[in-house]
């Protein structure tokens, strides 16, 4: 089946958001196909069956008649009408299943990686954020893994989804032939943190996307190591654990006076060894986030170890800094 492009009727419906990929449309005609069967049938079978449970009703003086055993023209059209419809279901399933399932070639392929809790995107530049953008009316490429436990990547407007599994590779694919914003959810309880597992998707135009990634690219080139740390901590996956307003999350607050941490103190962690809280301090828990935790919690970061660049330590530490009030 060849995928019609959107066409004015792209709105959203009562069941359904805008329909923002080319296979939207077909996925939502075939809801509302099996939807009105389904509708149709449940009001024949149960109208008919009620009308006839009062109709043939047991009444005073009327003796029990034996039921008919057998009809076969009656037979023959309830068998031959439902297997007719659910070959149509069947045959539209699966063609519109290919459409979404069969990565074309010649993508623009994302790297997705799904962690406890967030997404990491990375372009074919290397660059990586925490949101989704990608280049209006090309076919678009998803190639998504996990770091620990199986996620499930959805884009409801896209009418598409599916698991990130860790260790290996899972693909989807779509093409969005109109600007605009959408969301995208975990949909795979993964734990705390799965309900707030989202990212915006945000599709552009090709040059305002590529003059967009250039500039987005430079991190530190194009801010101070503060404000470069805070975007590191806002895209890199440090937000979704540690809060930056001393509320409670998975992992401790980087407000330290709300975590008992004190600048160049030591710090009461599960080894025992209880050091000194500073700039290798810091390091040492992006780089071996499993080598001692702070008392009260428990193993849940993934190590940085490879993924993050000096430079963007020292911006993360900067900004810690900076927003703790130290070393200024
Ligand atoms: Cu990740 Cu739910």
């Amino acid at each position: 089946m060849s995928i019609p492009l959107m066409t004015a009727a792209d709105e959203s419906s009562f069941w359904f958001g805008p329909k923002a990929s080319t296979y939207a449309g077909e996925v939502d005609w075939l809801f509302d196909f099996i939807m009105w069967i389904s509708a149709v049938f449940f009001v024949l079978i149960i109208g008919i069956g009620a009308y006839f449970a009062v109709k043939y009703r047991r009444r005073e003086g009327q003796d029990v008649e034996p039921s008919p055993t057998h009809n076969t023209s009656l037979e023959l059209v309830w068998s031959v009408i439902p297997t007719i419809l659910v070959a149509v279901i069947f045959w539209y399933g699966f063609e519109i299943y290919m459409d979404i399932r069969s990565v074309p070639r010649n993508t623009y392929d994302v790297n997705v990686t799904a962690f406890q809790w967030g997404w990491e995107f990375q372009y074919p530049n290397g660059h990586v954020t925490n949101e989704l953008r990608v280049p209006q009316n090309e076919r678009v490429r998803l190639v998504m893994t996990s770091k620990d436990v199986i996620h499930s990547l959805w884009i409801p407007d896209f009418r598409t989804k599916a698991d990130c599994v860790p260790g290996r590779f899972s693909y989807i694919w779509f093409q969005a032939p109109k600007e605009g914003e959408h969301w995208l959810w975990c949909t795979e309880y993964c734990g705390t943190g799965h309900s707030e597992m989202g990212a915006l998707v945000t599709v552009m135009e090709r040059s305002k996307f590529d003059a967009w990634l250039k500039k987005d690219s430079d991190i530190h080139g194009n801010n101070s190591p503060v404000d470069a740390g805070k975007l590191l901590y806002q895209r890199r996956g440090c937000a979704g654990c540690h809060s930056v307003d001393g509320s409670a999350m998975t992992g401790p607050t980087f407000v330290w006076a709300k975590s008992g941490a004190k600048w160049q103190e030591p710090r009461e962690v599960t080894s025992g060894r209880n050091p000194i809280f500073d700039e290798n301090y810091i390091q040492q828990s992006i780089w071996e986030p499993d080598a001692e935790y702070v008392k009260g919690y428990a193993p849940a970061m993934a190590s940085y170890a490879g993924q993050l660049t000096q430079q963007d330590i020292n911006a993360i530490i900067a900004y810690l800094k900076d927003l703790n009030g130290v070393g200024q």
